[in-house]
């Protein structure tokens, strides 16, 4: 037993040289920063203020799946170009941010406009970068019921769910396709390459509350087969496979135990 935990301790250890040697640490983000995406292809350049798009409060409404599978915003930060004339039509933010969705009994605000004088204080709310404009959702007044962790937004999303905390969307009438329910799978454990290292346990079901399945395969994993393709902690601290998430948005990869939780025999 206390080697296992030495042998941790050790991993840990040159784990956090190759997230120093990868460029991929930066200043640990705050709770209410975490997730945060700022959008500025076009923007700037049309005398706009950069956009600032937060997970948290999306997330906490809606799945992943609604808006990276249906609506086709990409999962990489300023990659997707949505512009005004997208909006305006009803695409990517738009199809929310519309003037006319109803949710939770608040009429979601319109988002872009040609012409830039006509209201001033709604586009501030989306480009909001060094706007100072008042916010109607305050971070921490929001979560502050929320089950609590201790990495990314600090918040437990998993149990939040669970729980029946948070209840998310999956679909809406005017842009999602009406899909079959979802089948279950067997949650299943990926035995680390190296030895003492606690295996991890990935639950299909927890999942795809979340993801569906269409987020994942093909995309992130190709193949369905468990460890057909040996992927490494290298490559998930770089971003890839389950990175994908779990550096940005997702719980961050400094939360080893939470992965690695059973112990190998
Ligand atoms: C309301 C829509 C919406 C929801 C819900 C949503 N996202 Fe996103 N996501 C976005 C947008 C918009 C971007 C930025 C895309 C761009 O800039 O091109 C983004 C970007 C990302 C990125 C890239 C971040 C980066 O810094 O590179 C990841 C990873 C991601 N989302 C994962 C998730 C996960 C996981 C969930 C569910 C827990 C989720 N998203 C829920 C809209 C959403
Ligand atoms: C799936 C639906 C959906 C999509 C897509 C969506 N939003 Fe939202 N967004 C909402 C809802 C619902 C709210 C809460 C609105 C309210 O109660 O006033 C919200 C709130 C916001 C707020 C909160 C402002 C405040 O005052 O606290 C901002 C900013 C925002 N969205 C930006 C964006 C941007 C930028 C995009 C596209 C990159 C986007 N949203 C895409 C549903 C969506
Ligand atoms: C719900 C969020 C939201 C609101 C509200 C919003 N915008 Fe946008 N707007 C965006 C996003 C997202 C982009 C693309 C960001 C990028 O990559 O530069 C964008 C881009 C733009 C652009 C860039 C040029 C182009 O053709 O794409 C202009 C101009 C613009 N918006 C005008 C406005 C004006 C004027 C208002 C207020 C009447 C407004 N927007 C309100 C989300 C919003
Ligand atoms: C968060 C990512 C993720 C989501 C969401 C997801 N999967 Fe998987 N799935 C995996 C991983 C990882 C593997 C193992 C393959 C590997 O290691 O390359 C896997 C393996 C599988 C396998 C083979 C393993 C087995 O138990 O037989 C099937 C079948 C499968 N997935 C189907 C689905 C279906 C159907 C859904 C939606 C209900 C889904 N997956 C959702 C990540 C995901
Ligand atoms: C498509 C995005 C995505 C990918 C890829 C992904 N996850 Fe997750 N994962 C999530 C989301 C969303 C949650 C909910 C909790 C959160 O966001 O913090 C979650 C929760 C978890 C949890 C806590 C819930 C539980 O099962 O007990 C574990 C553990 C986990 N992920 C492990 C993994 C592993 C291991 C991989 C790679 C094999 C992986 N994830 C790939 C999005 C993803
Ligand atoms: C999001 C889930 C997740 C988190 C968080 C996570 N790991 Fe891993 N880790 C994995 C998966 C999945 C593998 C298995 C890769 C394989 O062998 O197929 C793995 C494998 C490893 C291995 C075995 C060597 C290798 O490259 O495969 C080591 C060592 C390791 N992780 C260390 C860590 C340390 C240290 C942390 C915390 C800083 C951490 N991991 C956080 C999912 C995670």
């Amino acid at each position: 037993m206390k080697t296992k935990i030495v042998t941790f301790c050790l991993l840990f250890f040159s784990a956090s040289i190759v997230l120093g040697q990868g460029g991929v640490k930066k200043k640990r983000p705050l709770p209410h920063e975490y997730g945060q995406v700022v959008m500025d292809i076009y923007s700037t350049g049309a005398g706009m203020a950069p956009v600032i798009f937060d997970h948290w409060l999306h997330r906490a409404q809606f799945t992943c799946r609604l808006c990276h599978v249906d609506l086709g915003f990409s999962m990489k930060a300023n990659t997707t170009g949505v512009t005004a004339a997208d909006n305006m039509k009803g695409y990517y933010c738009g199809a929310c941010h519309n003037g006319k969705m109803s949710h939770n009994n608040r009429t979601v605000f319109e988002s872009c406009s040609k012409d830039l004088t006509v209201d001033q204080k709604r586009c501030d709310r989306c480009h909001s970068q060094d706007r100072y404009a008042k916010k109607d959702y305050d971070f921490y007044t929001y979560t502050e019921k929320f089950p609590k962790e201790r990495f990314g937004n600090g918040i437990d999303w998993e149990k939040a769910e669970s729980d029946g905390v948070i209840k998310l969307v999956d679909y809406l009438d005017w842009v999602s396709i009406k899909r079959r329910p979802l089948p279950m799978l067997k949650d299943f454990s990926i035995h680390p390459k190296v030895r003492g290292m606690p295996d991890i346990v990935f639950s299909h079901k927890k999942h795809t509350a979340w993801n569906g399945c269409e987020l994942c395969h093909p995309d992130i994993f190709p193949s369905v087969k468990v460890g057909s393709r040996p992927y490494s902690m290298v490559e998930i601290f770089e971003g890839k496979f389950c990175g994908t998430c779990h550096t940005s948005v997702s719980f961050p990869l400094t939360d080893c135990q939470r992965c690695h939780t059973k112990l190998a025999q």
